[in-house]
């Protein structure tokens, strides 16, 4: 499929040419990567931040929020939370926080590991290449971090401080020292195209990302960006849709994100092309404080209800809980 296809995809307005592309996705999921839904319980252990994203709630010019960092003892705790629960792999996620040395975060990946076995995923921004380097020796495995934009000119306007190119550098640092490493963007973000969507979607196909996060821009009251509108719930699916069939056997969650907006968008997207659920392990009075974008702490936090309610519904549309650690590099490339 090539950028002007694509293109043309996304703008498509027409119910049943819509319906024709959510189902081609679906079906190119079931044939590359199954049935299985894979969990990834994520731990968001510090909401501060050193950067001034114009989109987000944890930047730090916002002064309203009230910051925290959960001690190591009790991440690691969680994280046996995680194991208990079944599941395999665990995400370590913050902000870029100036406490995290690299021997801390290195001492905390060991801790980890040792006490639960656990496939640990990092989420804690830009670092230099070796940084990257200690925390893969110190056990970690995968890396998250999104690129939000292709585009280097958007990019700099919604990122004051920081450098586009850096960033596709990071990601090219993480797959070169064998991280599965995960990208994806915002729909909706204020000065958006369909084209640019569309480069999204080549350049991650271009780097060879293993994991795609892909949701709504949401505008939180206290940033810059306030008075946005909210990214589009159906142009969400289309880009997973299109995502799934342009990059094969690659992890797509149904993110978070996209549940804030509505909760029901999440089987939506499931069957669009999405193959990953992340059930949020961070204890409420920590979570309602993470807050990236509104709504995020509406998001019920009993675990043991959410993974019920989850294998239920799951079960309504024909799909199961993946066993293991569902990761991209055993599966054989479409
Ligand atoms: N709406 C939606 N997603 C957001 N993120 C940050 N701010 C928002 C927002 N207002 C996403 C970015 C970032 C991740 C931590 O959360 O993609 O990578
Ligand atoms: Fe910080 Fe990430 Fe939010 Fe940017 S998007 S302000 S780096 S937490």
């Amino acid at each position: 499929m090539d950028r002007d296809e694509i293109i043309r995809l996304l703008a498509t307005t027409d119910a049943d040419e819509v319906r024709a592309l959510l189902k081609a996705a679906d079906e190119a999921r079931r044939l590359s990567v199954g049935d299985e839904v894979h969990l990834r319980g994520i731990i968001e252990f510090s909401n501060h931040c050193a950067r001034n994203c114009r989109y987000c709630g944890l930047r730090r010019g916002n002064k309203a929020l009230r910051r925290y960092r959960i001690p190591d003892e009790e991440i690691i705790e969680l994280a046996c939370g995680v194991r208990d629960a079944g599941i395999a792999t665990v995400v370590l996620q913050a902000g870029e926080d100036p406490a995290h040395t690299t021997e801390h975060i290195c001492r905390l990946i060991g801790r980890i590991k040792d006490a639960t076995g656990l496939v640990i995923t990092l989420s804690i921004g830009e670092r230099s290449f070796d940084d990257y380097r200690a925390f893969k020796d110190s056990g970690a495995d995968r890396y998250l971090l999104k690129h939000e934009t292709a585009s280097p000119e958007l990019y700099r306007r919604l990122h004051p401080d920081s450098d586009h190119g850096n960033r596709i550098q990071c990601l090219r640092w993480l797959k070169q020292l064998g991280y599965e490493t995960g990208a994806g963007n915002m729909v909706g973000l204020p000065g958006q195209t369909l084209a640019t969507l569309a480069d999204d979607i080549l350049l991650m196909r271009a780097l060879d990302i293993d994991m795609i996060g892909i949701g709504p821009f949401i505008p939180h009251p206290d940033t810059p960006l306030k008075g946005a509108a909210a990214g589009d719930l159906e142009l969400v699916l289309k880009v997973i849709a299109v995502t799934r069939l342009v990059t094969g056997n690659t992890n797509i969650p149904a993110t978070t994100a996209l549940a804030a907006l509505d909760p029901e968008i999440r089987l939506k997207a499931l069957a669009a092309g999405a193959n990953v659920i992340m059930p949020d392990f961070t204890p409420v009075h920590y979570k309602r404080h993470y807050e990236i974008y509104p709504g995020r702490s509406g998001v019920p936090s009993d675990i043991a209800r959410v993974l019920a309610g989850l294998e239920k519904d799951l079960a309504g549309i024909d799909r199961r809980i993946g066993k293991g650690p569902g990761d991209r590099k055993s599966r054989s490339n479409d």
